[in-house]
């Protein structure tokens, strides 16, 4: 297959338009949903699933209004692919990350732990899913309530600047990530407080979602 053009891709807009006819459809992609919180009290163990039972499945268009855009695109041949969005959505510098136990040595346990404190940047957060997977967990605006993204390789996840967030590698312990950049890497994380409420990224980002609701 050459190089698509950028009408391919197109953001997936429903669960059934991933599981029916996307162009890049993978039998395993993203899954969102509803966190259980007193699963997590239960056993407070990040890497578990911590759905409810049923799961609460969040569809793609409800992440769409809390401004997180997702992508499903194949491994195989990814890269002219990755290049055409990164064209289109103007992000200039990229790296790869690789969280394994292996990789951070003693760094693991206290690193783990550091992504998984609530937080915001003032950038977008953008990472194509490479190899392993892990869960990105954002904050319901409206709810306050935290939604579990499940990510797998192939998966393309944006959050936009101003969301509060949190990242815990699964039970597979190991995620290998392509980040993207708009600009020069801004890697901050100010974690939640009265005062990231008023940060004017997150006012912004409050004032653009209360808008798309
Ligand atoms: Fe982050």
């Amino acid at each position: 297959m050459g190089l698509e053009t950028s009408a391919s891709y197109e953001f997936v807009r429903s669960q059934s338009e991933v599981s029916a006819c996307h162009p890049y459809v993978r039998p395993l992609i993203m899954k969102a949903y509803r966190f259980n919180d007193a699963s997590y009290v239960k056993n407070p163990d990040q890497r578990l699933a911590h759905t409810y039972e049923p799961e609460q499945l969040v569809s793609v268009e409800a992440l769409d209004r809390l401004g997180v855009k997702y992508w499903s695109i194949p491994i195989q041949g990814w890269e002219p692919k990755i290049d055409a969005i990164a064209a289109e959505r103007a992000y200039k510098n990229r790296d790869l990350i690789n969280v394994t136990k292996e990789g951070l040595g003693e760094l693991y346990e206290s690193k783990i732990k550091s992504f998984f404190e609530e937080h915001l940047h003032e950038d977008e957060e953008i990472r194509y899913i490479l190899d392993g997977s892990g869960y990105f967990d954002v904050r319901d605006f409206q709810t306050d309530s935290w939604i579990r993204i499940g990510v797998v390789p192939g998966d393309l996840l944006v959050l936009p600047a101003g969301i509060y967030h949190r990242f815990t590698l699964d039970h597979t312990n190991a995620i290998k990530a392509l980040r993207l950049f708009q600009d020069e890497p801004k890697w901050i994380p100010y974690n939640r407080s009265p005062e990231t409420d008023r940060n004017p990224f997150r006012q912004e980002y409050a004032k653009s979602v209360s808008i798309a609701v």
